[in-house]
C-alpha cells in the first residue's frame, strides 16, 4: 500500500462545509487598450463557491475566464465589484495583506513547464512552498516532497530530476502536488488539463477528484471543454463575452440548459458521440 501520510492532513480544515468560501459580487474588469479605448473583459459577474465543492467556468476563448482567475488571485485588479474569501473582502488589498491572503489560493495553469524554473529540481520545487510558508524546515520538507510525489502517483525518485526530464502529464502532477502542499483554501485550475492528450487528461481529472475527496479541497475549474469541466464540477457557470449567461447543475446540464450559447456548446460536445 502506498504511503499517503502527509503533513497536509494534519493542518486540518477550518470552516463549515456549507459556507461560501469564495464569492464574487458584481465584478467587472475593463482593460484600457490605448487611444482612449477599452475592453470590457468581465462584465458584472457574480458567483459563489462553497467550501469543499467545485465550480466550473466554461466558455470560448477570450470570454474572460482567465481574467476572473487573475482577479481572484490579485494578479489583476477589479475595475468594480467585490471579491471575498470566507466573508472577508480580498479585492483591493494592500501588498502586505495580499501576501497573507494569497497563500490560501493556489493556481494551476495549462503549461506546467512555465510554473517551474528549468534549473530547479522537482524535489526543491516541492519543498519551496513548505519552507517558504514556515510549514516545516528544509530537512522535513525533503521527506515531504517524496510523500507528495507518491500522493500524485509518481515515483519519489523523480525528486532528483529537472522539469524537462518529465513528461507534461508527470509535470502537471508535480504542479498539482505543489499547489496542495501548503493546504490552500482554494485551488484554481485554469485550463489545467487542456494541453494534455485525452488519456492523460482523464488520469489527471481522476487524480483531482481523488485529491478533492481526500483533502476536502475547493476547486474553481476553468476550461473551454464542457465535457471536461462537467466531469469534475457540481455547478457550471457558462460565460459568453465577459458575462455569465447561465449557471447550471453539472448533472442536469442537458435537461436544464436554456441559453442558446449553452445549447450550442452542448451540441458541439455530444454530436461527436451520437
Ligand atoms: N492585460 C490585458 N490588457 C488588455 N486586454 C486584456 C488583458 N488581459 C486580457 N485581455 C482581454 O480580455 C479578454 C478576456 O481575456 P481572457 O484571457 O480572460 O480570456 P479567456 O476566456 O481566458 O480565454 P482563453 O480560453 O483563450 O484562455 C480578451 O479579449 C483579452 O484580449
Ligand atoms: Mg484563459
Amino acid at each position: 500500500m502506498k504511503d499517503r501520510r502527509l503533513s497536509i492532513r494534519t493542518h486540518g480544515r477550518t470552516g463549515n462545509m456549507e459556507e461560501k468560501l469564495l464569492e464574487l459580487t458584481h465584478v467587472s474588469k475593463r482593460f484600457p487598450v490605448g487611444k482612449g479605448k477599452s475592453i470590457d473583459a468581465v462584465k458584472d459577474v457574480s458567483f459563489a463557491v462553497k467550501s469543499g465543492e467545485s465550480l466550473g467556468i466554461v466558455g470560448e476563448s477570450g470570454c474572460g475566464k482567465s481574467t476572473i482567475a487573475r482577479m481572484i488571485t490579485g494578479l489583476t485588479e477589479v475595475s468594480s465589484g467585490v471579491i471575498s474569501l470566507e466573508g472577508k473582502v480580498i479585492s483591493g488589498l494592500d501588498r502586505r495583506r495580499q501576501r497573507e491572503v494569497y497563500r490560501h489560493i493556489q493556481m494551476v495553469f495549462q503549461d506546467p513547464y512555465s510554473a517551474i524554473s528549468p534549473r530547479m529540481s522537482i524535489g526543491t520545487f516541492l519543498e519551496e512552498g513548505l519552507v517558504h510558508f514556515g510549514i516545516m524546515d528544509r530537512k522535513k520538507a525533503g521527506k515531504e516532497a517524496e510523500n507528495l510525489l507518491k500522493l500524485v502517483d509518481l515515483d519519489p525518485a523523480l525528486a532528483e530530476r529537472l522539469p524537462h526530464q518529465l513528461s507534461g502529464g508527470q509535470l502537471q502532477r508535480v504542479v498539482i502536488a505543489r499547489a496542495i502542499s501548503i493546504h490552500p483554501k482554494l485551488v484554481i485550475l485554469d485550463e489545467a488539463t487542456s494541453a494534455l492528450d485525452v488519456s492523460v487528461q482523464k488520469q489527471i481529472l481522476e487524480l483531482l477528484v481523488r485529491l478533492q475527496k481526500e483533502f476536502s479541497l475547493t476547486y474553481l475549474f476553468i476550461g473551454h471543454d464542457l465535457a471536461v469541466v462537467r466531469s469534475i464540477t457540481k455547478q457550471i457557470c457558462v460565460m459568453q463575452e465577459g458575462r455569465i449567461v447561465e449557471t447550471l447543475n453539472s448533472e442536469f446540464l442537458t435537461r436544464d440548459a436554456a441559453h442558446p450559447y449553452t445549447k450550442q456548446l452542448l451540441a458541439s460536445v455530444f454530436s461527436v458521440r451520437e
